[in-house]
């Protein structure tokens, strides 16, 4: 184990093309959202840690970042990390650092992200997942201001700021003896709540306006009052992020200047599920039932510039859920478009290669 097993690496904020760190800004107008705001620039310069709690795609790394950009650490490092992803032993050693020889590759003293944050932010992401033990060092970091590395013996003392993510109500985790209790108490003196997308509709146009005039600008699109419609009738499950996959999908495939339309049912898509696909006025563009490119049309374009995907590179080019994929594939295949060139157990390491051109 060394340093290649980093979770995350310290980030310093990049500066923008003026020199001024880049501004990630919470947008929408509803309650929820102006709240959010509020409590971010209440919080920002404190040195208490906070609790950002939402679903998945509900913007705790935008108000994580915002919080850290917002205070007297801003020029300092902000440290992302993510406690689950890595094992509890290796998380212990990134975030806590450990001595040459601690234990069997460790051939050199590592500070742990706690140290090199500095003055700075660190980000625990998912905090719910970590094990008892960590929960244990965790909480007497936050009480003492200090960090034992793996297998020293001296302590040091840590100045970072701690702001932590959940995307499950910690509460019920305590309830349910996941989460200790103290730990919780230490956590949510300052909250910051960030509902779910379909429990704020009413954000649904500023953010399409926002990724339209922002990151797709190039494009021209415009999202038409039908398409906002549609939108705020989604349940959302994946929040901004899926928000921002659909508004990303629809201009990827739309021509220049294209007019975004809700989807029309296609039925004859195998793949027809409730996400919405634009309507284009640019007759090259691909097109499939009644005028409007499906997601079969998307696919099909992939296979035909890069010959071959994986299940898992349809997933992510479609943005979808793994089985939505696996229909769009075997429609595919069915219709001897493509073949699949290797089977493996890990189903989103199959292969499959174009036949048709
Ligand atoms: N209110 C918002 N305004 C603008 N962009 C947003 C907002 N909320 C989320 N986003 C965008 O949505 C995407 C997901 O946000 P983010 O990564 O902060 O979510 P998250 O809550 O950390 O999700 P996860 O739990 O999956 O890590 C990002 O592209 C982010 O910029
Ligand atoms: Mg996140």
């Amino acid at each position: 184990m060394g340093s290649s097993a980093k979770a995350t690496k310290p980030e310093r904020p990049r500066p923008s093309r003026d020199g001024s760190p880049p501004r990630a800004d919470l947008i929408g107008g509803s309650t929820a959202m102006e709240r959010a705001r509020s409590l971010v620039a209440r919080f920002a310069d404190l040195d208490a840690p906070v609790l950002i709690d939402g679903e998945t795609g509900t913007g705790k790394e935008v108000v994580a970042r915002m919080l850290h950009a917002g205070s007297h650490r801003a020029a300092e490092p902000f440290v992302a990390v993510n406690c689950g992803a890595l094992s509890d032993t290796l998380i212990e050693s990134e975030l806590f650092g450990h001595v040459k020889g601690a234990f069997t590759g460790a051939s050199a003293d590592h500070p742990g992200l706690f140290v090199s944050a500095g003055k700075g932010t660190i980000f625990l992401d998912e905090i719910v997942s970590m094990s008892p033990r960590l929960q244990a060092s965790l909480l007497r970091a936050l009480e003492t201001g200090e960090v034992r590395p793996v297998g020293g013996t001296r302590s040091r003392r840590i100045s970072a700021r701690v702001v932590a993510a959940t995307n499950r109500p910690l509460a019920a985790e305590v309830k349910r003896g996941a989460f200790r209790s103290d730990l919780f108490f230490r956590l949510e003196r300052l909250v910051i709540d960030l509902p779910p997308l379909r429990d704020r509709a009413e954000d649904i146009s500023a953010l399409v306006d926002h990724f339209l005039r922002g990151d797709f600008a190039e494009s021209g699109a415009v999202a038409s009052a039908a398409l906002l419609d549609d939108l705020r009738h989604r349940p959302w499950p994946g929040n901004v992020r899926e928000l921002r996959n659909v508004i990303e999908r629809m201009v990827l495939l739309s021509g220049s200047q294209a007019v975004l339309l809700p989807e029309s049912p296609a039925a004859n898509d195998a793949t027809a599920d409730p996400s919405p696909i634009m309507h284009t006025p640019n007759a090259s563009a691909p097109s499939g039932a009644a005028g409007y490119p499906s997601r079969l049309d998307f696919l099909r374009a992939a296979f035909r510039e890069r010959r071959r995907l994986t299940r898992g590179d349809a997933i992510r080019l479609l943005h979808c859920a793994p089985e939505t994929a696996a229909r769009a594939l075997a429609q595919l295949e069915t219709e001897k478009f493509v073949r699949r060139v290797s089977t493996s157990a890990h189903h989103r390491t199959s292969h499959f290669e174009i036949v048709a051109s």
